[in-house]
């Protein structure tokens, strides 16, 4: 039976245009409101609004600044108690009565924490993500936090990037569906509501191509690559109607962001009519001194201001220099102005000039509810990267399981970084997990072997060693501590921390089938150490829930389904590395002449002069879109209802996808393009869609995609998007090196 699933993709779409807007309805009279409350400001409280301190609690000093109008949102406070006592100040001690907005980066959780964003990503479901949004939002607003600085939107690239764990990965497409998605869970369906939160798209722009993957580096971009790869989620998650923008800490091509206004002021503001929040990074726009854009802060102030950069972010730089600058002309009051008018429209929106404060005492965190969605999101987060003789799901006829490795008990670092507010004491580990869920029925050998990730001592090992020889399976959960990424976490060398190498080295050593799970913060450089495991489940840091989700996969009481949303690369050296390369005039074939088997004194030119590295060859460990299941899928029957395109034409490409395996499962099925020939070189391919399908044992569906011309278009180095005719490649396919391949052609017609 062919049934034609209803996508994801399509849904979304569907919605796009039901909400124009997520959370953000147009309201003509909040216009008037903020007109009325902005002819009535003096100068001090405008450059009030626009200035965002962290909190350091209620004192005389803090109070005095809120009650004369000098502060407009406080990040960091999350004692409710406080929040309403520094709301109160605002709203009946200050002369306009004007309330603050509290904001706060909750990323991945506020309470409950979620997967890391990037193991969210990997469920290539929008749901996932918009349900991990919404408990933040719930928990996080139960406090009085309004506003929160997420999602990332950074493409990533690079593993070393101790960022990467943020982002939703290195594809345009998938980073703007999921990042929209986010940003529709925050928001919710109207911003007043008192559980939405305003959304921040970040970090524009061009963060996650820190050259050599370390943290605020220069980044050069091309005008094709910038428009092409970096932009799409930002302008998605703007025609979505996230509520602000942050823009990044680092330069591109020798202009930071703070200060960039082609980035800010003519694709954000004029081309894309974006007339919402930008706020700056945290001090980004004092960060134009070191950086050499600026003399002094003043200068920063000035550059900030005139970037259209509304809200100062822990700069203090707006409210010191703003009246002398506007004195000596250099900047105007019409921009303030309209600054103050977006930071006053968000207050409306959030309906805080009617409820300022919040309700104590309504307990909403950790909720069944909440619980339940962060595990569904740690198992749909799961890839499984490596299944040798179906060692996974483990069998019933197993009796014992050794236990292993330093994050199967680490409640702290299995949330990830980004967590403030996460409390350890409601992490659910493996260890726990497992002992709740089989402790009466299997033999568990718990042995540690390390006691954290980067642990060298390996006076424990024999410990690990010996509960191994007693059980019939090992169970290694090693990975990274959640310190190790993260903003300013980079690492040169992206293998397992520590002495676990060793420790598995020595594990393999018995003979026992192992599992291994990696929990972490990016692709973990793992090529020497896969061929000593049957199973690899790379489930990035899973959260509050991991442990059970964890549990529940390796028993088969789920089946994963996850697929990597980032290249994984096999060696370090391979960074940056992206599935939507270029082909280069010499690419690599399969027959490569590799390190191991070059000749002796081989010839200068013997080796093929081609596009690949002599020691990990030109492919990664693991490529994009690259995930297996407890079945299988069978694609077949690709079919395009036409095989030439025009401008106003479209096209479907379909096939059959069927689950020729045992159990049911979950399928994240890929739709690729390869412009083949352009006025400028285009990617080996592009994923344009997706969809997840869900199959019964037997079942077989007919996916289908559409093209349009307008997914055709492409940018240019000079700022100008193009639709050239000429021949596609098009495949579906299951990840992005395999799949069923066809062809069609692009004629603009009449
Ligand atoms: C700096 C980070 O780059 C940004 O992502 C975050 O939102 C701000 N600090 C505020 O904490």
């Amino acid at each position: 039976m062919k049934i034609t699933s209803i996508k994801y993709s399509n849904l979304l779409i569907g919605m796009a245009f039901v909400f124009a807007a997520y959370g953000k309805q147009p309201d003509g009279s909040i216009d008037q409101k903020v007109d009325q409350l902005l002819s009535q400001m003096t100068w001090e409280e405008k450059i009030g609004q626009l200035n965002q301190i962290a909190s350091y609690g209620l004192n005389d000093d803090i109070a005095a600044r809120i009650k004369n109008g000098a502060i407009g949102s406080i990040l960091n406070e999350v004692d409710p108690k406080t929040i309403n006592a520094l709301q109160e100040i605002a709203v009946k001690d200050s002369r306009l009565s004007i309330p603050l907005i509290f904001a706060r980066d909750v990323i991945h959780g506020f309470k409950t924490i979620f997967p890391v964003p990037l193991g969210q990503a990997s469920s290539w479901n929008p749901l996932v993500v918009e349900n991990g949004a919404r408990v933040a939002a719930v928990e996080a607003a139960s406090v009085g936090i309004r506003w929160t600085f997420a999602p990332m939107l950074d493409i990533s690239r690079d593993h070393r990037w101790g960022r990467i764990v943020e982002s939703l990965g290195e594809d345009p497409v998938l980073a703007s569906r999921l990042g929209v998605a986010m940003v529709k869970g925050f928001q919710g369906d109207d911003l007043s509501q008192p559980t939405s939160v305003a959304a921040c798209a970040k970090h524009y722009a061009g963060y996650g191509a820190a050259e050599s993957g370390r943290d605020y580096n220069t980044a050069i971009i091309s005008g094709e690559q910038l428009r092409n790869v970096y932009l799409p989620p930002f302008k998605a998650a703007v025609d979505a109607g996230c509520a602000s923008v942050m823009v990044s800490f680092n330069e591109i091509n020798g202009v930071p962001s703070s200060g960039n206004e082609y980035l800010v002021k003519q694709i954000l503001r004029d081309e894309w009519r974006y007339d919402d929040i930008v706020v700056s990074d945290w001090h980004s726009i004092g960060e134009l001194v070191p950086h050499g854009f600026a003399r002094d802060l003043k200068h920063a102030a000035e550059i900030g201001i005139n970037t259209t950069i509304d809200v100062d972010m822990e700069n203090h730089a707006y409210l010191p220099f703003a009246a002398e600058l506007l004195k000596e002309g250099k900047i105007k009051e019409a921009v303030i102005n309209q600054a103050v008018r977006r930071v006053l429209k968000l207050k409306y929106e959030l309906g805080l000039f009617d409820r300022p404060y919040i309700k104590t005492g309504n307990n909403v965190m950790y909720a069944d509810a909440h619980l339940q969605k962060a595990k569904e999101a740690a198992v749909e987060s799961a890839v499984l990267l490596k299944n040798e003789n179906n060692l996974l799901p483990l069998s019933q006829k197993i009796r014992s399981i050794a236990v292993i490795g330093p994050m199967a008990d680490a409640p702290h670092d299995q949330m990830g970084t980004w967590v403030f507010d996460g409390d350890k004491t409601h992490t659910v580990t493996p260890l726990a997990a497992l002992f709740a869920e089989y402790g009466d029925k299997l033999k568990i050998n718990y042995a540690q072997g390390l006691t954290f990730s980067r642990d060298m001592n390996r006076s424990k090992f024999s410990q690990a060693v010996e509960a191994a020889r007693a059980s019939d399976v090992i169970l290694f959960f090693g990975g990274e501590e959640a310190i190790l990424s993260g903003e300013a976490h980079c690492r040169a060398d992206i293998g397992l921390p520590g002495a676990q190498r060793e420790l598995l080295a020595e594990l393999a050593q018995t003979g026992k089938p192992i599992v291994l799970v990696v929990m972490a913060g990016r692709a973990i450089e793992i090529y020497r150490e896969l061929p000593w495991v049957k199973s690899y489940l790379f489930t990035f840091h899973p959260g509050t829930m991991g442990g059970a989700a964890l549990t529940d996969l390796l028993f088969g009481k789920a089946v994963p389904s996850g697929k990597l949303p980032v290249t994984y690369p096999k060696m370090v050296g391979q960074s940056p590395i992206y599935y939507n390369h270029k082909n280069s005039g010499r690419p690599a074939g399969d027959d490569l002449q590799t390190i191991e088997n070059i000749p002796l004194e081989a010839g200068q030119v013997s080796l093929g002069n081609t596009n690949y590295y002599l020691d990990a060859g030109q492919s990664p460990l693991f490529p994009f879109g690259f995930g297996l299941s407890y079945t299988t899928f069978e694609y077949s029957d690709l079919k395009l209802s036409t095989t030439t395109l025009d401008k106003s034409g479209k096209i479907e490409i379909s096939c059959t996808v069927k689950n020729t395996g045992m159990r049911a499962g979950a399928e994240i099925v890929q739709l690729y393009v390869c412009d083949r020939v352009g006025t400028i070189t285009r990617p080996v391919k592009e994923l344009k869609d997706f969809d997840k399908i869900v199959l019964q044992p037997g079942e077989a569906k007919t996916v289908s995609f559409t093209l349009a011309a307008d997914d055709l278009k492409f940018w240019n180095n000079h700022d100008e998007e193009l639709l050239e005719e000429g021949d596609y490649s098009v495949w579906i396919a299951p990840n992005s090196t395999e799949g069923l391949e066809s062809s069609f052609t692009y004629l603009h017609g009449k």
